[in-house]
């Protein structure tokens, strides 16, 4: 399996057992005084929404700060990160504040605002999910493990994985505004969802490849709390 003592692997049958096991240790964090958690998007955490939606766990005295938002797209554009948001989590659960960046502003007033809200509020569990290419967050291959909220680049992998989305290539924005890998790592524990086998070069290599930039989910090598959810597909190369 693995070697590292800093990361616990807990394998799933299916992202619905996935979603459940991520929703229990949110609870547990949330009865031990969470007050911080930093949101991902995506398909993966899905089901984990979906289990808090249904729940009945009380988020009013907690802040949420999401990860990552596409530039160029408004807050109510369907695949905005902010609308995602709204639509799997927010308009149902109250929370005593959200942050997610803002895609329409300007890059130097964007990054600075956002920095000091995750310099005001340190996050206390950061849940995760990973690119194929084993980006955290839109943190692709080459970013800086010294990273904060910056504007970021989306390679063509990322690119094409996240057309799905949209009706064409052309639409899915290039840059994007992302927390950075030290901005990601700073929270005291960070939980990771993977599903399905094109996640499971990624996961590999963050778990056991080399610590390197080149893969920037190789940084939670280095964390002292990471739990990785993975369902058999996504640890099927561990
Ligand atoms: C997106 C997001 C990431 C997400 C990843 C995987 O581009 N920026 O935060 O973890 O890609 O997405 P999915 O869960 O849909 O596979």
């Amino acid at each position: 399996m693995h070697s590292n003592e800093n990361i616990e692997v807990i394998v799933v049958k299916n992202p619905e057992e996935g979603g459940q096991r991520a929703f229990e240790i949110i609870k547990e964090e949330l009865e031990n005084g969470l007050k911080v958690i930093g949101l991902p998007t995506g398909g993966t955490p899905e089901t984990m929404y979906t289990a808090l939606r249904n729940s009945a766990l009380d988020f009013s005295e907690v802040v949420a700060i999401n990860l990552d938002e596409y530039i160029g797209l408004e807050a109510d554009h369907p695949q905005s990160y902010k609308y995602f948001m709204d639509e799997h989590l927010l308009n149902t659960k109250p929370f005593k504040e959200t942050y997610i960046p803002n895609g329409m502003a300007p890059e130097a007033e964007e990054t600075a605002r956002y920095n000091q809200i995750l310099q005001e509020h340190p996050i206390d569990l950061q849940i995760l999910g990973i690119g194929t290419n084993a980006h955290l967050g839109f943190n692709e291959p080459g970013s800086s493990f010294d990273s904060l909220t910056e504007k970021v680049e989306l390679s063509e992998e990322t690119v094409e994985a996240n057309k799905r989305y949209f009706e064409s290539v052309a639409d899915v924005p290039k840059y994007a505004y992302s927390m950075g890998l030290a901005s990601i790592t700073s929270a005291d524990k960070i939980l990771l969802l993977a599903y399905g086998e094109n996640k499971a070069d990624a996961i590999a290599e963050a778990i056991n490849g080399p610590v390197t930039e080149e893969v920037p989910a190789s940084i939670l090598q280095n964390h002292e709390n990471v739990t990785f959810i993975l369902d058999e597909g996504a640890a099927s190369k561990l």
